[in-house]
C-alpha cells in the first residue's frame, strides 16, 4: 500500500481550508501534517480538523522553510503578493508545490518560480481550477476531436456577479492593485488560460485591452449615503449594502461564503458579523473604499493562423462566475451557457448537448468551482504519489505562457496600444 502524501498548508484561509478538505475525503491518500498562518484562529481550525501535532503549527511560512523538510508537498495559499518567496524557498527545499493562482504578481517573478521548480525537479501545479472543471474539459475534448472543425473565433464572458465584485474587488482583498494585483490577473487569469488552452498549440501574436473602474467611485455616491452601511439611511435601495450581503444572510442562517470571510478571528454569527460591519472593511460604503481595480475589461487576441478571441470581464452581472462561451469553428459552433455545452454541426444542421462527467463528492465542502477544486487536488496528489507530472493540467510551462498573456494585456490597457507578444517573450 502507498502511504499518504504528506502536505503542509501555507496560508490557512479560504483556499487553504478548501484544498485541505481533500484529506478528509481521502485520508488514505493525503495527510495534512503542518500548517502556517499568522492568524491563530485560522491555523487552530486546521490543526483541529487534521489533528496536526503542535510542533508543526507555525505563524509564518518562513519557519517551515527554516526547518528540515518534513512533508512531500506544500499548498501555497497565501495572498497574491506572497506567492513568489515561499514558492521559491519550498522549491529549493525539494517540496512539490500546489501554488494558488496567480503564480506571482510580475512576469519576472512567474519566470523565476518556474525556473526554481524546474531546477529542483519538483512538481508544480498552479491553482487554475477551471482546467479541471468537467465542463471545460469536455469543451477541450470536443475541440480536439474536431467537433467544430478548425477553431476560428472564441468569445468568452466572465460575469463576476454584482455582490461578489463588491465583496472581493471593492471592499475585499483584491480591491487595490498595490496590495494584491490588477483584476485581470487576480480574477481573469483563469479565463485567459482557458482561451490559450482552447486555441491549442497556436501562439498568440498580438493583443489589445481596454477597461476601467466604473461606478464604485466617490463621485457615484448617492446623496445621503453614509460611510458605513450600518449608519446609512439609503442602504435599503443599495444592492451593494453590507447589511444585505452579510447581515441578512447570517440572519437567515447562512454562514458560508461570503459571510465566512469577514469574521477573521471567530465563527460568523449575528454579533460577529455586526461587529465586522461596524469596524471592518466589509462594512464600508462601496463608494468610499480605497479600490482601484477595473470593473470591466475586454481583451482581444489574435493567434497564429488568424484565430481571434474576445474576452470580457464584467462586475455588474446577475450570474456569478458562470462563464459563457461560444467557439466558432469552420464546421460548427460550440456554445456553453454556464450549464451545458451545445454543438451545432453545419453539415447535419443538428445540435448535440454535452455535460462533463463529474464524480466530485459534493460534501466536505469540496464542490467549489463546479467540483474543479476537488479534481485539481485529485490530480496534484496523484502526480505527487506517482511522481508523474503529466497528470497536472496546470503545469509550469502552459501556466507561465498564459500568465505572460495576462501581463501583456494589462500592458496594452495601460499604454493604450496593441502589444506584439514577442516583445515580452524576448524581454
Ligand atoms: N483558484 C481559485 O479559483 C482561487 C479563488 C480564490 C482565491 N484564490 C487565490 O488563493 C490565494 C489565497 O486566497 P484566499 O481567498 O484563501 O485568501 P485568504 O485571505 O482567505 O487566505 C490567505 C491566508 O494567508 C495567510 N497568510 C498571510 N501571510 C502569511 C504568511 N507569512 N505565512 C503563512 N500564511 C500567511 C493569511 O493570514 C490568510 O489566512 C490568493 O492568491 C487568491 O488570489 C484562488
Amino acid at each position: 500500500m502507498i502511504s499518504p502524501v504528506r502536505v503542509i498548508v501555507v496560508g490557512a484561509g479560504c483556499r487553504g481550508e478548501i484544498y485541505s478538505k481533500f484529506a478528509t475525503v481521502h485520508p488514505e491518500r493525503v495527510q495534512v501534517v503542518g500548517v502556517a498562518d499568522p492568524r491563530r484562529f485560522a491555523r487552530s481550525k486546521l490543526q483541529q480538523q487534521h489533528k496536526i501535532v503542535d510542533e508543526n503549527i507555525f505563524d509564518d511560512w518562513h519557519r517551515i522553510a527554516d526547518r528540515e523538510k518534513f512533508a512531500d508537498a506544500v499548498l501555497v495559499c497565501t495572498p497574491d503578493h506572497l506567492h513568489k518567496e515561499p514558492a521559491m524557498a519550498f522549491a529549493k527545499k525539494g517540496y512539490h508545490i500546489l501554488l494558488e493562482k496567480p503564480m506571482a504578481t510580475t512576469a519576472e517573478d512567474c519566470r523565476a518560480i518556474v525556473e526554481a521548480c524546474t531546477q529542483s525537479g519538483v512538481i508544480l501545479s498552479v491553482g487554475h481550477v477551471l482546467r479541471y472543471d468537467p465542463v471545460t474539459r469536455k469543451i477541450k475534448e470536443l475541440i480536439d476531436a474536431g467537433a467544430i472543425g478548425d477553431v476560428i473565433h472564441i468569445q468568452h464572458l466572465e460575469p463576476v456577479g454584482f455582490y461578489h465584485f463588491a465583496h472581493s474587488f471593492v471592499r475585499g482583498n483584491w480591491r487595490n492593485e498595490a496590495e494584491s494585483s490588477f483584476v485581470l490577473l487576480a480574477k481573469s487569469c483563469h479565463d485567459i488560460d482557458l482561451i490559450h488552452d482552447w486555441a491549442g498549440a497556436r501562439r498568440c501574436v498580438k493583443l489589445s485591452s481596454f477597461g476601467s473602474l466604473s461606478h464604485f467611485r466617490k463621485d457615484k455616491k448617492p446623496p445621503g449615503a453614509a460611510d458605513r452601511c450600518l449608519d446609512c439611511s439609503v442602504e435599503k435601495d443599495c444592492p451593494y449594502s453590507g447589511c444585505k450581503i452579510y447581515l441578512d444572510r447570517v440572519k437567515q442562517g447562512h454562514t458560508g461564503w461570503p459571510v465566512s470571510v469577514i469574521c477573521t478571528s471567530s465563527l460568523p454569527d449575528i454579533e460577529s458579523v455586526t461587529e465586522a460591519l461596524k469596524t471592518g472593511p466589509y462594512g464600508r460604503c462601496v463608494y468610499e473604499c480605497d479600490n482601484d481595480v477595473c470593473t470591466n475589461q475586454v481583451v482581444h487576441m489574435e493567434f497564429e493562423g488568424g484565430l481571434t478571441a474576445s474576452f470580457s470581464m464584467v462586475a455588474f452581472t446577475k450570474e456569478m462566475c458562470k462563464r459563457k462561451t461560444t467557439i466558432y469553428g469552420s464546421m460548427g459552433e460550440l456554445s456553453y451557457n454556464g450549464h451545458e455545452v451545445s454543438v451545432f454541426d453545419f453539415v447535419t444542421q443538428r445540435t448535440t448537448k454535452h455535460t462533463g462527467l463529474d464524480n466530485a463528492p459534493n460534501h466536505f465542502g469540496m464542490s467549489g468551482h463546479g467540483g474543479a477544486d476537488y479534481h485539481l487536488m485529485d490530480a496534484f496528489i496523484s502526480a505527487v504519489a506517482n511522481n508523474d507530472p503529466s497528470l497536472i493540467r496546470s503545469g509550469p510551462e502552459e501556466t507561465l505562457l498564459s500568465h505572460l498573456l495576462v501581463f501583456q494585456a494589462e500592458q496594452s490597457r495601460l499604454e493604450g496600444r496593441v502589444v506584439y507578444c514577442d516583445e515580452m517573450m524576448q524581454s
